[in-house]
């Protein structure tokens, strides 16, 4: 069914909790509707959104909002790989629920990560050293443009860090999620070299299972992220900076001149000689942890977030925070962040 309201209020789809409306809001719940819909008759621009967890509204949208539906989960083969097929619209906490359940590894440490499974696998979503990609098999869509179903390969997909195809500017928009099959496993493949994520796992003194990782997992996530429901956010705001061997040394320079000789900066050395440096610390040394702005404010527990303080927060202050955040970090370590959530 393919069902559609005019200046629809989007403050309950978006997790920020901007209260912005839609000019028009088609929702629709299964693969077949999307033929139905007449693309190129929308009101423009037309954005396809999933739980809204990435996006910050800076205003009310002119245009028209796709929302899918898509909620099936589907076991398509169950070997040494089980590959399973997830409509679009599954919000991907509950296929994560679904996979511990079953007792299928490989998206354990992605749990609690908002949104569903259609953005999922636009925006890589990552977590506690997994990124989605790594239990991508393919990824079905609906083409507007050739108004055909087509299908992608993970490899196909062009995956980065919070990157794919799908967010390319020549491509944006075209191709609509439909499901996207997965290839988890019965064999036991726990991942716990993030951080202190194995002391956590072996401190509960329990059997190794993709259950048992989500729980710690999530338990880790409620202590540094807010929770969507109390306060609004979009997770992570920026992404995590890459420089240069160089530049990290200019970096530590700057850190060290301040804490002391022996102070040491965190940062993950990466494959290709460049050093990956947590945006959080750089926040943090910049001053802004906990800081308030209006109704915006830099959360206490991870300064990566920024947060819908009062609940009334309006998109300017949101901006606004993220322009001093920018310009501070640019002054202080001549790095330029980036943000990972989408400004609409
Ligand atoms: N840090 C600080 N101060 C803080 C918090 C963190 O200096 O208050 C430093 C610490 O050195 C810490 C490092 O930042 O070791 C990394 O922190 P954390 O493990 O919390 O991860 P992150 O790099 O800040 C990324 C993802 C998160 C994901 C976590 C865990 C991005 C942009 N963010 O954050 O993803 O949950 O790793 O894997 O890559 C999201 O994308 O919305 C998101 C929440």
């Amino acid at each position: 069914m393919v069902n559609t309201t005019y200046y629809q209020d989007l403050t309950k789809m978006n997790t920020f909790g901007m209260k912005v409306k839609a000019r028009c809001f088609i929702e629709y719940d299964s693969v077949a509707d999307l033929v139905d819909i007449e693309f190129e008759e929308l009101a423009r621009p037309v954005l396809h959104i999933g739980g809204g967890s990435n996006l910050l509204f800076t205003d009310d949208f002119k245009g028209t909002i796709l929302h899918s539906k898509i909620d099936f989960i589907e076991i398509l083969e169950d070997a040494s790989d089980v590959l399973v097929s997830v409509g679009a619209g599954v919000v991907f906490d509950d296929f994560c629920a679904w996979a511990a359940k079953e007792g299928l590894w490989g998206v354990e440490n992605l749990s609690y990560i908002p949104g569903e499974v259609g953005a999922s696998a636009v925006q890589n979503i990552g977590a506690y050293g997994v990124e989605v990609k790594d239990v991508i098999h393919r990824v079905y869509c609906y083409d507007t443009v050739e108004e055909e179903f087509v299908s992608f390969g993970v490899e196909e997909c062009g995956y980065g860090y919070r990157d794919s195809i799908f967010k390319d500017p020549e491509v944006k928009g075209r191709y609509i999620v439909t499901h996207v099959v997965f290839s988890l496993s019965r064999t036991p493949q726990p991942k716990l070299d993030y951080g202190h994520l194995k002391e956590a796992v072996e401190l509960t003194g329990a059997e190794l299972a993709p259950a048992l990782i989500r729980r710690v997992i999530i338990k880790i996530r409620k202590e540094k992220l807010p929770e969507p429901s109390v306060m609004g956010s979009a997770g992570s705001f920026f992404k995590n900076p890459v420089v240069t061997v160089e530049h990290f040394a200019r970096i530590e320079a700057v850190a060290k001149a301040e804490h002391g000789p022996d102070y040491k900066v965190p940062h993950y050395d990466l494959p290709d000689g460049t050093v990956k440096v947590p945006a959080a610390w750089m926040i943090e040394q910049c001053g802004w942890k906990g800081k308030r702005s209006g109704g915006a404010a830099v959360y206490d527990k991870q300064p990566l977030v920024i947060v819908n303080y009062t609940g009334e927060a309006y998109p300017e202050e949101i901006v606004g925070l993220e322009r001093r955040i920018i310009a501070s970090v640019k002054a202080k370590f001549d790095v330029e962040l980036h943000p990972e959530v989408e400004h609409i």
